[in-house]
Order: structure tokens, then C-alpha cells, then sequence
């Protein structure tokens, strides 16, 4: 069995605004995040999957239908984007980067079976790197 990652970047802005809670509330729960025009991040999502070494082609995951999916279903919906108004989850959900993670999860999960219709590989986690010092990561197997 193998794990195999391959890495991705977009870029995009967003604000982190709750907004069940005051304008104050906000501000002390975010800081600069909360400013009103948002920031941006150059996001670099490692997408992380298991799976046998096929014999005949000597590898675990086809990356080019990996490409294929992650391209679909997050390069091109967030990719210098304002996730807050362009991405209708994060106008009700605050942006975070656990968010993003799940969402980007959500979506792969989703869209799994069209590019990968076998039993292998499976998706099994997300790593996001939002700044050098911010990591977040989210096990596939702990959403729904
Ligand atoms: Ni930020």
C-alpha cells in the first residue's frame, strides 16, 4: 500500500467574520483577519492518497485524473477568488482554513467516484498550508 501526495496552490482572499457575533466581537476573536476588505493567502493544499501498486503500471494513483479533479472542483472555483462572496458556503461559513479543509475534502469526496470509479485509490487526508507558520490538516475519513 502506498500513500501518495501531490501538492497544489491557488491564491485567494478572504475575511474572517463570524456573523453571529458583534462587530466588536469579531474584531477581538480575529484581529487584522477581520479587517473589512479582506487579505490574501497563496494557499498550498497537499491532497494525500492511498492505494495498491497497480502491476501493469507500476504506480498507486493515475496523478493526471487526480490533476483532473482537484483542477474541476477547487483550482478553478477558488483560484483568485474572494471566497466570502464568490464560494456560497463562505458567505454563511467563515473562510478559516478548517473550513477550506473541509470543504475541500467535501468536494473531492463528492466528485470521487467520476474519476476514480475502483475500490482504490482513496482520498485520505488534506493538508493546507496557509501561511509558513498555519497548517491545517483533516483526515478524509472524518467528514461525511
Ligand atoms: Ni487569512
Amino acid at each position: 500500500m502506498f500513500r501518495v501526495t501531490r501538492r497544489y496552490e491557488f491564491s485567494a482572499s478572504h475575511r474572517l467574520h463570524a456573523v453571529q457575533l458583534s462587530e466588536a466581537e469579531n474584531r477581538v476573536l480575529y484581529g487584522k483577519c477581520n479587517n473589512p476588505y479582506g487579505h490574501g493567502h497563496n494557499y498550498v493544499i497537499d491532497v494525500s492518497v492511498r492505494g495498491p501498486l497497480d502491476a501493469a503500471t507500476g504506480r498507486a494513483v493515475d496523478t493526471k485524473r487526480l490533476d483532473q479533479l482537484v483542477g474541476q472542483h477547487v483550482l478553478k472555483p477558488f483560484d483568485h477568488r474572494n471566497l466570502n462572496t464568490e464560494v456560497p458556503l463562505f458567505g454563511v461559513v467563515v473562510p478559516t482554513s478548517e473550513n477550506l479543509g473541509f470543504e475541500i475534502c467535501r468536494r473531492l469526496k463528492r466528485h470521487w467516484k467520476e474519476v476514480f470509479p475502483g475500490d482504490w485509490p482513496k482520498l485520505e487526508k488534506i493538508r493546507i498550508e496557509e501561511t509558513p507558520r498555519n497548517i491545517f490538516e483533516v483526515g478524509a475519513h472524518e467528514i461525511e
